[in-house]
């Protein structure tokens, strides 16, 4: 019942996602000093005094205490000091654009997964084929509604969706650019034909239409879907999907945000563009620290770390951000080895040995040595690199829901009617949100 009530739902409200995206961008320009740089150089940036002094005094288990406090998860105090507040206030606010974002999504029954244990001739993954699974149920109702059993798969990788889809379909025709990869699908299913070629290119795109078309036959209905659409290929997608009438709908999920490389998809949206970020916001929220950022682990998923695990990843965290300062105070310059001696226990080591540092022949146990000083000088600010890095997470999903907002609004702002939905286990696939778009109203 209360599915089909969302079923007969309107779409996203393109002034709701604008009013929405309009305070996601203000509040994520206020703690731009949260996350406006890369990782690595955290012990080289400014940190406002107040925070500082904050993060310094609660350390990772107090801002972990004040999240779980803040989401109603452990009993409430009234705020001792400043500091308190200062946190206190950011939680706040935050949550309060979480719940105003995730309000937008849809979600549905669909999320109950009764596949995992499903009996499929493949080598999946437990993680995959969940995902395959609970895409698949989104494609059986959108393929009933817009009365299609043809699709398109953009970005089929391995061809695990045509593994378990292709018998509910007349057809799949599967885009993939690499070579190699196309190969595989030889002999999968008669109903399962291969495209190569890589979306993104005006002139590239007509033609690969022409061959889609030309697999399907002139006339049908055709749904396009793709499943971890990473960096600009969902964005490609949706520009395919918006100037091509037989395409009736199209769900993707996207990933990889780091990945993005052209201009025009940072934003995609020409409101978001011109209504919603100045220039100084567009660099921040496009840039490559915010979009590395959007991609991560869930902050839900943190805060499920045990003690001794939160432990480790500080130790590791900040001798690595010990090394980059290390490095970059004595011009050094460091390269990746090619083969890393593992099974180092300590923190210096384990760097050392998948690091190279200096040209010529530097000798490395002297650096060494110098390195593991520089860390004893340093590794009393390891817990509040940490706890700026618990925060940063506090910013992951804000961050991921205004890159999702704003392709919505590009779908949107051309005539299509638009919905989102979590579609995964966000524990198991955190990449979840199916962007899914349609061309009429549903019958
Ligand atoms: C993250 S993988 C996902 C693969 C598959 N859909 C899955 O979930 O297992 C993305 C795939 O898209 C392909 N790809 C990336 N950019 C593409 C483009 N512009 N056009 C076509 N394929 C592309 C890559 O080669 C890769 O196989």
């Amino acid at each position: 019942m209360e599915e089909q009530e969302q079923e007969k739902g309107i779409g996203l409200d393109g002034s709701d996602v604008t009013a929405v995206l309009t305070e996601l961008a203000r509040f994520l320009f206020e703690h731009k000093w949260l996350f406006h740089f890369s990782n690595v150089t955290i012990l080289m940036v400014e940190i406002p005094d107040c925070w500082r002094r904050c993060l310094a005094k609660k350390k990772t288990s107090g801002v972990r205490e004040a999240i779980l406090k803040a989401a109603g998860r452990v009993s409430q105090k009234c705020p001792a000091d400043e500091d308190d507040r200062l946190l206190d206030e950011f939680l706040l606010r935050r949550n309060e654009l979480a719940a105003k974002a995730r309000s937008l999504l849809a979600c549905t029954r669909l999320l109950q997964d009764d596949d995992r244990q499903t009996k499929i001739p493949t080598r999946m993954t437990p993680k995959k084929l969940h995902e395959v699974s609970m895409l698949a149920r989104v494609l059986s109702r959108l393929c009933d509604q817009h009365c299609t059993s043809h699709l398109v798969d953009v970005g089929c990788g391995l061809g695990h969706l045509e593994r378990v889809f292709s018998r509910s379909c007349d057809k799949i025709v599967a885009v993939e650019c690499d070579e190699a990869t196309c190969g595989r699908f030889l002999g999968l299913s008669s109903s399962v034909e291969v495209v190569q070629g890589r979306l993104g290119d005006e002139a590239e795109d007509r033609r690969l239409a022409k061959e889609i078309f030309a697999r399907i036959g002139e006339g049908k209905p055709i749904g396009l879907v793709g499943l971890h659409c990473c960096g600009d290929l969902t964005p490609a997608m949706m520009r395919l999907f918006s100037s091509t009438p037989e395409f009736s709908f199209m769900a993707v999920v996207a990933c990889c945000y780091h990945k993005v490389q052209k201009d025009r998809n940072k934003p995609v949206s020409s409101r978001v563009q011109s209504e919603i970020l100045n220039s100084d916001c567009k660099n921040l929220i496009y840039g490559p620290s915010a979009l590395r950022l959007a991609c991560q682990e869930s902050l839900d998923k943190w805060l499920k770390l045990t003690d001794q695990e939160l432990e480790v990843r500080e130790k590791d965290f900040g001798h690595r951000a010990a090394f980059e300062a290390f490095c970059h105070d004595r011009r050094l310059v460091k390269r990746k080895r090619k083969r890393r001696q593992r099974g180092s226990s300590d923190f210096v080591a384990k760097i050392m040995d998948t690091y190279e540092v200096g040209e010529g022949q530097l000798d490395q146990d002297q650096i060494k040595s110098d390195f593991t000083e520089y860390c004893r000088q340093t590794e009393s600010e390891f817990p509040l690199l940490s706890a700026v890095a618990a925060l940063q997470l506090c910013l992951q999903s804000l961050l991921e829901y205004f890159i999702t907002l704003d392709r919505c609004l590009f779908l949107i702002d051309n005539g299509l009617r638009v919905e989102l939905r979590e579609i995964f286990d966000v524990g198991l696939s955190p990449r979840n949100i199916a962007l899914i778009a349609s061309r009429f109203q549903h019958r």
